[in-house]
């Protein structure tokens, strides 16, 4: 593992002081600014030397054919990827003749700071070009979570050292190059010129480009307007062709006299809509963003933050470095989601190609949790947007052979694009994944206009698929077989743990869900038999169970495969699936990530607390956290069986997953899914929250070396703060009359400026349980990233 000692820890920011060509590439993730709808890499302004360049639109790709050696019935025939669309970020300079890039000259100082309260990335510079000039630059940049279309740069440059000529280069820059094609399958196909013109026009200060797909048939436009303050005599001139458009400020600037430049860029597109309609309303937004102004942008942005921080804020004290990741992830997660409005969450947001830009049961696992319980507003467009692809998703149920609703398990726009079936198609996991988060949604919402729409129509085509999928079988048990579950060291395996029993769910929600809206479910075409068939299904699941070993097997036989020898591979040969063939993996017991050890917290209902702690210590020495969507699983059932130090091994992995970029490909985009599992982590880890059958339980607990933990909730238009102390948690109701909670087993009644407080008891005895070796967590408490 990494430490880098480049970030400062600070509560509330990302503080770079020196910029490490090496891992430009990563810090681009990690100072990436988003809103869900437009997300920026952090790129430097100038543009190069860059990592990888990138400017993504959400649901925005580009299809190409996904060719096989050996084709079969079913095989998606066509992939989407994200595209690099129209860079809006690049403002060049050139200092008397010399354009700035830091890797010629002399670079005196570098400093950026990503601010989680402001919303914005701030870069400062001191350089002094080959021929001898010094100028000072400072940016501010920001991506609008008030206005969707929305991002501007506020960019200063100024002369240290007597009067300088500069020309300041603002562009709109379209069909950048890709960067060189990786081996990795976690990285991109990168799309050489996936954009063709359809307009281009400059007017005073403003250039408006319009490109579509060549495959896709999508249209985007992107349009960029200034507000330009400086010393005197400045000129300034637009032009535009196909692919660029520039405005050029040209000034000659003396000490103490700055040239400052606003500049407003404005991104929309559509599959649907005309070119020029398209353009009028990016032009229409950098309008409003003109209207507003720069201060008015940065208040905007300062207030939609506040309102957030104020709802979903978690603190931690006692780890200052936690904290600062705590508060990094939530900020992370919000940018994926805020404003996705009905456009799919991709799993490394708008970060980074990585995964094509895909999206997969990431948002419905582990985002919506946070959105649901901070933003759920943006957790209920995100189901919306699953419901878009509904007609998609029965589409596939019937090219497979299935009844109700077979949802793509990777995609952008809906449709299936998993070329490898046995961990794409055979993962059915996603369309429970899909139900539990309607679920989630509607009890935390009480949304009743959700649930009575499109709830019910995902519960019922859900479940129609479950009940198509499996069979009761001679003994009359309900069995799915064949089916893949999170573990992706494991295929096609009969009965999976995780998967029945969120189809269970599933199921028995559907039925319940037909008799609250009978006339939806009679329009849906369900009849009495129908639903008493998922009802029958769910009642007769069947649980693998080892009564050999007292264990459930994460698949039916699972227990009975041989281990992976864990002792004859070296750590370069992690992850497995760059190194050993899945054919081997797929034979033998290893775990990429926590599969039943999910179950055991998403389904906690269905297991004992002495089975929990077996269940967990049998599958902690075969999981080798290959995938990033495993750590915060682990925390959560650690801290539940009462290994809390382990549980804060995992949760610091979660938590710095991109920032010490522990799997080495946050240069990809950032790992969205384990960054809200921070909130995870943190909520149901050491809060030991549960919502079972919409019923808001909490376990807290912390481990030696956090002195407090508070976090808040949204339930029902409430707001709860709950804060855990060693001895004692308190909850408060900040908004709302009255909340019913569970504290360790006990009901207690919140009101209005009552809070309840209550004494947390001791843990329970654990049983010593190990990891594969060299795959434990690494133990928090060392060295920490920062001298600061
Ligand atoms: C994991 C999947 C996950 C995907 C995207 C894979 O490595 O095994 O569960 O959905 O990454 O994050």
């Amino acid at each position: 593992m990494i430490n880098h000692p480049a970030f400062v820890v600070e509560p509330w920011s990302v503080h770079e002081t020196e910029l490490q060509l090496d891992r430009l590439a990563q810090t681009e993730s990690i100072f990436a600014l988003g809103n869900g709808h437009i997300g920026l890499r952090g790129n430097l302004d100038e543009g190069e030397p860059a990592g990888l360049p990138g400017t993504y639109l959400a649901g925005f790709y580009e299809a190409r054919p996904l060719p096989y050696a050996e084709a079969g019935y079913g095989f998606p025939e066509a992939g989407q990827v994200v595209i690099n669309v129209t860079n809006g970020k690049l403002i060049r300079l050139l200092v008397e003749d010399e354009p700035l890039d830091i890797r010629y000259g002399e670079l005196r100082s570098h400093e950026r700071v990503l601010d989680l309260r402001a919303g914005v990335l701030r870069r400062k510079l001191e350089w002094v070009s080959p021929t001898g000039r010094a100028i000072r630059i400072s940016s501010t940049r920001l991506v609008s979570l008030a206005q969707r279309a929305v991002a501007a740069i506020r960019y200063e440059v100024e002369t240290l050292d007597g009067p300088t000529p500069v020309v300041v280069q603002s562009e709109l820059v379209a069909n950048e190059k890709p960067p060189v094609a990786e081996s990795d399958p976690r990285a991109a196909a990168a799309l050489a010129s996936p954009l063709h013109s359809v307009y281009s026009g400059d007017r005073d200060s403003r250039v408006l480009l319009e490109h579509s797909t060549h495959a896709s048939g999508l249209t985007m436009a992107a349009a960029m307007d200034h507000i330009v303050d400086g010393p005197p005599h400045v000129q300034a001139s637009a032009e535009s062709f196909e692919d660029i458009g520039r405005l050029l400020v040209s000034a000659d600037l003396v000490p103490g006299k700055p040239l400052g430049l606003v500049k407003l860029l404005a991104y929309g597109w559509s599959a649907e809509r005309s070119p020029p309609a398209i353009l009028d309303q990016v032009a229409g937004a950098l309008a409003e963003a003109r209207h507003r102004g720069w201060e008015g942008l940065l208040t905007e942005q300062r207030e939609y933050l506040d309102d957030f921080w104020e709802r979903a804020d978690v603190e931690i004290d006692g780890d200052a470095e936690l904290q600062q990741a705590a508060r990094f992830s939530l900020f992370h997660t919000l940018q994926a989601g805020a404003r996705a409005e009905r456009r799919a969450i991709a799993a490394k947001g708008l970060t980074g190609p990585g995964y094509d830009g895909h999206a997969f049961w990431d948002t419905e696992t582990f985002v919506l949790p946070l959105l649901t319980y901070t933003v759920p507003p943006a957790a209920r467009d995100a189901l919306r947007w699953r419901r878009s692809t509904l007609e998609l998703a029965r589409a596939r149920a019937g090219a497979l052979g299935l009844k109700g609703a077979a949802f793509a398990w990777r995609t952008i726009r809906g449709q299936e694009c998993s070329g490898y079936w046995p961990a794409g198609t055979g993962a059915f996991h996603v369309n429970a994944d899909i139900a539990d988060a309607v679920l989630r949604y509607q009890a935390a919402s009480g949304d009743e206009e959700f649930a009575g729409a499109e709830g019910v129509e995902l519960l019922v085509e859900t479940a129609r698929l479950w009940r198509s999928l499996g069979h009761h079988d001679d003994t009359g048990s309900f069995r799915i077989d064949g089916v893949t579950g999170p573990d992706e060291y494991s295929a096609i395996a009969d009965n999976n743990v995780y998967t029945n029993l969120m189809a269970e769910r599933n199921l028995r929600a559907a039925f319940d869900a037909t008799r609250r809206h009978p006339q939806r479910a009679a329009e849906l075409g369900v009849d009495e038999e129908e639903a008493a068939s998922w009802r029958d299904a769910a009642q007769a699941m069947l649980i693998a169970f080892d009564e050999q070993r007292g264990v459930h097997a994460q698949a039916q036989s699972y227990t009975e495969h041989e281990v992976w020898d864990f002792a004859a591979t070296s750590s370069a040969q992690y992850p497995l699936f760059l190194h050993f063939p899945y054919f081997d993996l797929y034979r033998k017991q290893v775990v990429k990530q926590a599969d039943l050890v999910l179950a055991l917290h998403l389904r906690g209902d269905a297991f004992s607390d002495e089975q929990k702690a077996r269940d967990f210590a049998y599958y902690e020495q075969l999981t080798v956290r290959d995938s990033s969507l495993s750590a915060c699983t682990q925390a959560v059932i650690a801290a539940e069986v009462g290994q809390l130090e382990l549980a804060y091994d995992y949760f610091s992995e979660a938590a710095l997953i991109d920032l010490d970029d522990i799997q080495h490909n946050a240069r990809d985009g950032l790992h969205i899914a384990s960054l809200a599992g921070t909130w995870i982590g943190a909520v149901a880890g050491f809060g030991g929250m549960r919502d079972h059958d919409g019923i808001l339980s909490f376990n807290p607990r912390l481990p030696q070396a956090l002195t407090r933990l508070a976090f808040r909730l949204c339930v029902r238009g409430r707001r709860l703060l709950v804060e855990v102390g060693h001895e004692q948690a308190t909850y408060s109701l900040l908004r709302g009359s009255t909340l019913q909670i569970v504290h360790h087993g006990e009901q207690a009644t919140v009101h209005a400026k009552r809070p309840v407080t209550r004494p947390i008891p001791a843990a329970p005895a654990v049983e010593k349980v190990s990891q594969p070796a060299g795959r434990a967590p690494r133990r928090r408490g060392g060295p920490s990233r920062s001298g600061a």
